[in-house]
């Protein structure tokens, strides 16, 4: 990137769609691929010459500091700021204005992965002159996300956050360019959301939002079925990361982890360290966390397994997230989104969804 600037990267968020991941660790430092989601950014941050980088943290932000330090391992100038209260997606932006040394800042939601080429972003922010650049891209439902319509000039002509009727099927993809002073004038006494009241206020004063629309790799992590589909997509090197902590592959194995011969593991699975898979179990497409055991003719698919848990014989999960240390007992059948909490144990047999299965 031939001219600096700064980077916000927001990761104060409480991740309660990842529940009850997320009740042990913040959404950004699950481990998505073997590493903790957020080195990912991070990584992909550095490679487009960002060396500054701050965090606005607050929910368990003392997390984030105490793994990634000041940076220095992943080339980077790390600076943290702690909201004691969570100030929202804007607030956030606006508490990190103290520490800007650029004129233009580069602001990252913490649970994004894509392809999305941030050069060419700050480029079209410089060309077009703008207030605010948006990366946006197209999804088959835009019912969860920002719907942002343009103009032909590209011009953003409405920002409207989580409508039930979007009008287009083009969204805000979670990475934006702001200049100095638009950072700079959010209040910071009171949460503020950068989706409902900032991008409006912006449109209504007649300020210039652009869009930089793109059609590359785009993933929002906050749901465990993207979770896993997006963990998945790095291993097998669909989503590029220069982070990933093996060779891309059809599985990724930590260290320690043990696969025993007639096992299966397929689709971009993660099978963390010191986990074991047992003799004829299938795990396709899922994500073990470090510990986790699955025994002898389980099948695990486009699951989280949380650390230390432990998956029955002859069990079947199909979409679900299993808590830290719970053990679920054998011939069970969990499946579309179930959700176990940690340490809980569900006896053998104790639940099918149907008769026969
Ligand atoms: N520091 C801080 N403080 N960060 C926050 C706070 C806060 O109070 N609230 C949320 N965040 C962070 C989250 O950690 C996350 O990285 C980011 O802000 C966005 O929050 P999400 O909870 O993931 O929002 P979303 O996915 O529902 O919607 C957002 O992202 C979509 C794209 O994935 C919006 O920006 C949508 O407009 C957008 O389409
Ligand atoms: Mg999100």
């Amino acid at each position: 990137m031939s001219e600096q600037v700064d980077a916000i990267v927001l990761v104060g968020g409480r991740g309660t769609r990842l529940r009850p991941l997320t009740l042990s660790a913040p959404k950004p430092m699950l481990p998505t691929a073997g590493v903790p989601f957020l080195t990912h950014l991070l990584s992909r941050i550095r490679a487009a010459g960002i060396s500054h980088v701050i965090l606005g943290t607050s929910y368990q932000a003392e997390v984030f500091s105490a793994h990634f330090g000041d940076g220095a391992s992943l080339g980077l100038e790390l600076e943290y700021v702690v909201e004691s209260e969570p100030l929202g997606t804007g607030g956030a932006i606006g508490n990190v204005a103290h520490l800007l040394r650029e004129d233009t800042a580069m602001i990252f939601n913490g649970d994004i992965l894509t392809c999305c080429d941030l050069g060419s972003l700050l480029r079209a922010h410089r060309d077009t002159s703008a207030d605010v650049t948006l990366h946006l891209t197209k999804v088959s439902d835009p019912r969860a996300f920002g719907c942002v319509p343009t103009d032909p000039d590209g011009r953003v002509t409405a920002f409207l956050e989580k409508d039930p009727n979007p009008v287009t099927d083009q969204i805000n993809a979670g990475t934006y360019v702001f200049s100095r002073e638009v950072v700079e004038a959010i209040p910071t006494d009171r949460p503020v959301s950068v989706e409902r009241e900032t991008f409006p206020g912006l449109l209504a004063d007649g300020a210039v939002v652009t869009g930089y629309i793109d059609s590359t790799y785009w993933r929002d992590l906050g749901k465990p079925s993207d979770f896993v589909a997006g963990s998945a997509d790095l291993v097998r090197g669909i989503a590029p990361t220069d982070a990933l902590p093996g060779p891309i592959g059809d599985f990724l194995a930590l260290e320690g982890a043990t696969i025993a011969e007639g096992a299966t593991v397929t689709g971009g699975a993660t099978i963390g360290r010191d986990c074991v898979v047992e003799s004829g179990a299938v795990v396709d497409g899922a994500v073990l966390f470090d510990g986790a055991r699955v025994r002898s003719g389980a099948v695990v698919r486009a699951s989280i397994v949380g650390r230390d848990a432990v998956i029955g014989s002859g069990t079947t999960l199909c979409d679900v997230v299993i808590g830290d240390r719970s053990v679920i007992g054998t011939g069970i059948e969990l499946l579309h989104g179930a959700r176990v909490w940690p340490d809980v144990t569900l006896a053998d047999g104790s639940i099918r969804f149907s008769a026969d299965a």
